[in-house]
C-alpha cells in the first residue's frame, strides 16, 4: 500500500489529506483527519464513496464483473475446490495444503454437533416462524452455550469461536428446517463431507436410509462458495460494526443474520422466487417490466441490480450453470418459473431502461430456482445465505479485531432537526 499527500479544498480552506493506494482498485481520500482540519464532516448515506475499512480478503470489480477470495478468482474457486478450502482461504488467507485441509475438514466436521439443551431452546418458538428469524435467536444465543470461546482478546478463543460458527451454522439451519415441519432433529454424521451432511440434517427422516446424490450435493456446495464472502455488504459491515463494540463473536453473526434477511440483501432470493411464481406465465413478463420501469410504482425486478456489480455479476453466471445442472439431474425438463426467468432475463437486458441503469442479473436471480429444485422451501432461501455467509462474517470480524489500529465505529450526521428550544409544561401545549 502506497500513501501519498492529497489536497481537497473545502471552502476556502485547501486542506492536506493522504491518499492511500490499495494492490488494486480505487485509491482512497484519508479523511480521518478532516474534521479536525476543517470543522466538517463528509456527507455519504448509503456509503456509495465510503470506504469503511481496509482490508485484505475480498476483492470486487464491479464494472468488470470479477470477485477474488484472496485474490483467487470466484470461478476457478467454484469451478475446482470444494466450500471448505474457500471457508480455510478466507479465514486464513491461503489456500490450504493436502495436510491442513484434511486437518480443517476433521476440525469442523468434529464440532458440528451444538449442545442438547440448544434442542430445548428451538421448542421455543412458534412451529410457524419464519427460519430467519428463528436463526437470528438461536445463532444470538450460542453465547450463552459457549461462553468459553467469547473472550475477543484471545487469539485462541477467537479461532475456536470462528470454527464453531462455521461448523454449528448448518447444524443450526438444519433443526430450524426441521422444527418448522415438524420432524425430529436430524445430529450430524461424521462420514460425510460439510454438504452432504448438510442436506442429510435438512431432509433424512429417522424411518429410512438417505442418500445424498453427489450432484446435488456439489451443486449446493458451489452455490455455498458463491455465498462465502463479498466484501462489506450490509450484513458483514453489520457485523464489523457491532464487533467493534467488543460484542462476541456469536452476537456479532446474529446481528449480521437480521441484516441479512432483508429483501434488499439476503432476502432478494426468495422474493425473486416469489417474484417470478407471481408473474406465472411468460406472456405477463412484459406488465412486470413495464412496473419495474414504472417510479410511482415501488415494484422491483428482484434478482436484479446490485449496487457494486455494473456489469453481469460473475456469481450469477456460475449459479445460472449449476441451476441447469440441478434441473437436469432432477429430471425437471420444463419448469415454468425457469422458462419466466429466462425470458424476463432476455427481456431485461434488451431494454434500454435496464441497460441505460447497468441493471444485470445477481447471484439471487437463478439461486430460487436451484434451491427450490433441491428441495428447499422458501422461507429457508436465505438461511442457506446465511449459512455460507458466517465464513465470510468471521473471517471480516476476525481481521478487524486483529487490526491495531481498530477503534468502536461511530458514524457523524447532518442534523437537520430543531435548534435548541424551551421545555413548556403540558397544560400550555
Ligand atoms: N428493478 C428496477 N429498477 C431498479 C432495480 C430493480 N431491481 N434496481 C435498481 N433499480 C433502479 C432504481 O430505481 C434506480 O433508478 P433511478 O436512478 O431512476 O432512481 C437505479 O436503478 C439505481 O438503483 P438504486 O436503488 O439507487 O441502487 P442501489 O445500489 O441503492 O441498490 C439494490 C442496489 C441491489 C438494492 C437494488 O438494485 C435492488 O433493490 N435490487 C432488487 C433486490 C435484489 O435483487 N437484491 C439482491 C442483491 S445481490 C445479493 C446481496 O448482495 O444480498
Amino acid at each position: 500500500m502506497t500513501q501519498t499527500p492529497g489536497k481537497l479544498q473545502v471552502d476556502d480552506k485547501a486542506v492536506d489529506l493522504p491518499v492511500r493506494a490499495g494492490t488494486i482498485g480505487p485509491s482512497v481520500v484519508d479523511i480521518g483527519k478532516m474534521y479536525a482540519q476543517t470543522g466538517m464532516f463528509t456527507y455519504d448515506p448509503g456509503f456509495t464513496s465510503t470506504a469503511s475499512c481496509e482490508s485484505k480478503i475480498t476483492y470486487i470489480d464491479g464494472d468488470e464483473g470479477v470477485l477474488l477470495y484472496r485474490g483467487y478468482p470466484i470461478e476457478q474457486l467454484a469451478e475446482h475446490g470444494d466450500f471448505l478450502e474457500s471457508c480455510y482461504l478466507l479465514l486464513y488467507g491461503e489456500l490450504p495444503t493436502k495436510a491442513q485441509k484434511a486437518e480443517f475438514d476433521y476440525t469442523v466436521t468434529r464440532h458440528t454437533m451444538v449442545h442438547e439443551q440448544m434442542a430445548r431452546f428451538f421448542a421455543g418458538f412458534r412451529r410457524d416462524a419464519h427460519p430467519m428469524a428463528v436463526m437470528t435467536g438461536v445463532v444470538g444465543a450460542l453465547s450463552a452455550f459457549y461462553h468459553d470461546s467469547t473472550d475477543i482478546s484471545d487469539p485462541n478463543q477467537r479461532m475456536v469461536a470462528s470454527i464453531r460458527l462455521i461448523s454449528k451454522m448448518p447444524t443450526l439451519a438444519a433443526m430450524a428446517y426441521k422444527y418448522t415441519i415438524g420432524q425430529p432433529f436430524v445430529y450430524p454424521k461424521n462420514e460425510l463431507d460439510f454438504t452432504s451432511n448438510f442436506l442429510r440434517m435438512c431432509f433424512a427422516v429417522p424411518c429410512e436410509e438417505y442418500k445424498v446424490n453427489p450432484v446435488l450435493s456439489r451443486a449446493l456446495d458451489r452455490i455455498f462458495i458463491l455465498h462465502a464472502d463479498h466484501e462489506q455488504n450490509a450484513s458483514t459491515s453489520t457485523v464489523r460494526l457491532a464487533g467493534s463494540s467488543g460484542a462476541n463473536p456469536f452476537a456479532c453473526i446474529a446481528a449480521g443474520i437480521a441484516c441479512l434477511w432483508g429483501p434488499a440483501h439476503g432476502g432478494a432470493n426468495e422474493a425473486a422466487l416469489k417474484m417470478l411464481a407471481e408473474i406465472g406465465t411468460v406472456d405477463r413478463i412484459p406488465e412486470y417490466v413495464k412496473r419495474a420501469k414504472d417510479k410511482s410504482d415501488p415494484f422491483r425486478l428482484m434478482g436484479f441490480g446490485h449496487r457494486v456489480y455494473k456489469n453481469y455479476d460473475p456469481r450469477a453466471k456460475i449459479m445460472q450453470k449449476t441451476c441447469h445442472e440441478v434441473l437436469s439431474e432432477m429430471g425437471i425438463k420444463d419448469d415454468p418459473l425457469l422458462d419466466v426467468a429466462v425470458e424476463l432475463e432476455r427481456i431485461a437486458l434488451s431494454d434500454e431502461y435496464f441497460i441505460e441503469k447497468k441493471l444485470y442479473p445477481n447471484v439471487d436471480f437463478y439461486s430460487g430456482i436451484t434451491l427450490k429444485a433441491l428441495g428447499f422451501p422458501v422461507s429457508m432461501f436465505t438461511v442457506l445465505f446465511a449459512v455460507a455467509r458466517t465464513v465470510g462474517w468471521i473471517s471480516q470480524w476476525k481481521e478487524m479485531i486483529e487490526d491495531p489500529s481498530q477503534r468502536i465505529g461511530r458514524p457523524r450526521q447532518l442534523y437537520t432537526g430543531y435548534d435548541k428550544r424551551d421545555y413548556g409544561p403540558i397544560s400550555e401545549r
